[in-house]
């Protein structure tokens, strides 16, 4: 496999991200994303020697990138892995509770939505699959063609946010019953078709191909995983850093944080008479939301829907 695929990435609040990690030249950090590595070079640049930095990402191109960075550089390793499987990684290597800083830059690279190859584009025709590690799980096309069709509309409406789910996916069945979708340009069209209201400059597919490809690739489940995971991990004065870029993710990150910085959501009925239990917070937010700057929007408008919430491990 070639590293370079022509395909590039622009790292999203590349200064900011690094900075909120407050990276410390001995310690051991984790990215959780490496993708291109734009965040893990600017890690290991504020790293000394006895700073250590490891690596995961489902996506085998990644990998490739990865491993060229490790060959180089001596405080580098890379692992195929999801971050959701973070926990067991650390334990392994006898790192849990030791490790000062975790970065997630969440969701698809750029060189990923781009090579049609890899399926996960409406504009470019390319085989249906969507999968960040093609070698696991079940492609687009798989599930497409064999999930219920109450399974695909919420799909659809829960991970796209599509209003039309439920027409796209019977759109969906009663074309895949005379032949099946083997490619994104195809699966396009027939939702393209069955979306009565577009909307202004967005590809009618946009929502259902978004629904489809946080399904295939369980993000908002590795999410919830990774997070705790990363937690774990960390050491107390660790810090926590994630980007995400769409309000489903965004939304996941927020209340996790605000769980354990300010205590459980009270949705327990009133008048109940519960015993009162001090709130011990677990993290401290580092500042406010932080989103991409006047110049960065400008240079790369991928940085538009962009969103960083930092947290500090308390205890
Ligand atoms: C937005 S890109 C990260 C870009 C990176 N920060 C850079 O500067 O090059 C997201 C990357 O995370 C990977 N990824 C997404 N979810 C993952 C998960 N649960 N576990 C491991 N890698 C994941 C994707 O394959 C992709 O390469």
């Amino acid at each position: 496999m070639t590293i370079d695929s022509g395909f590039n990435h622009i790292t999203v609040l590349l200064n900011e991200a690094v900075e909120a990690l407050s990276v410390r030249a001995d310690g051991c950090y984790l990215d959780g994303t490496f993708g291109r590595g734009g965040h893990s070079r600017l890690i290991l640049q504020n790293l000394g020697p006895d700073g250590r930095l490891l690596g995961f990402d489902k996506d085998p191109q990644a990998i490739a990138t990865g491993q060229a960075l490790a060959a180089e550089d001596g405080r580098f390793v890379v692992v195929q892995r999801s971050f959701a499987e973070l926990g067991a990684e650390v334990a392994e290597r006898g790192l849990a509770g030791k490790v000062s800083g975790v970065l997630f830059d969440l969701g698809v690279s750029s060189p990923q939505l781009d090579d049609p190859e890899r399926g996960f584009s409406f504009l470019n025709d390319g085989p249906l699959d969507m999968r960040m590690d093609p070698s696991r799980g079940v492609s687009a096309a798989e599930f497409i063609a064999t999930a219920p069709e109450e399974e695909i509309a919420r799909v659809f409406k829960e991970y796209g946010e599509e209003r039309f789910a439920k027409r796209m996916a019977r759109a969906v069945v009663l074309r895949r019953e005379q032949q099946p979708f083997t490619r994104t340009a195809d699966l396009a069209e027939v939702l393209k078709v069955a979306n009565p209201a577009w909307e202004k400059g967005k590809n009618p597919a946009t929502r259902a191909f978004q629904g489809l490809r946080i399904h295939v690739n369980n993000e908002l489940g590795d999410l919830e995983t990774g997070l705790e995971a990363a937690l774990d991990a960390l050491e107390v004065g660790g810090r926590l850093a994630v980007i995400s870029f769409h309000s489903l993710e965004d939304r996941i990150v927020k209340l996790f944080m605000r769980k354990l910085a300010k205590g459980e959501q009270d949705n327990l009925p009133r008048n109940l008479p519960v015993q009162y239990k001090p709130f011990e917070p677990r993290i401290r937010l580092i500042g406010k939301a932080q989103f991409a700057s006047e110049a960065e929007l400008k240079a790369n408008p991928r940085s538009r829907s962009a969103v960083m919430r930092v947290a500090e491990k308390l205890r």
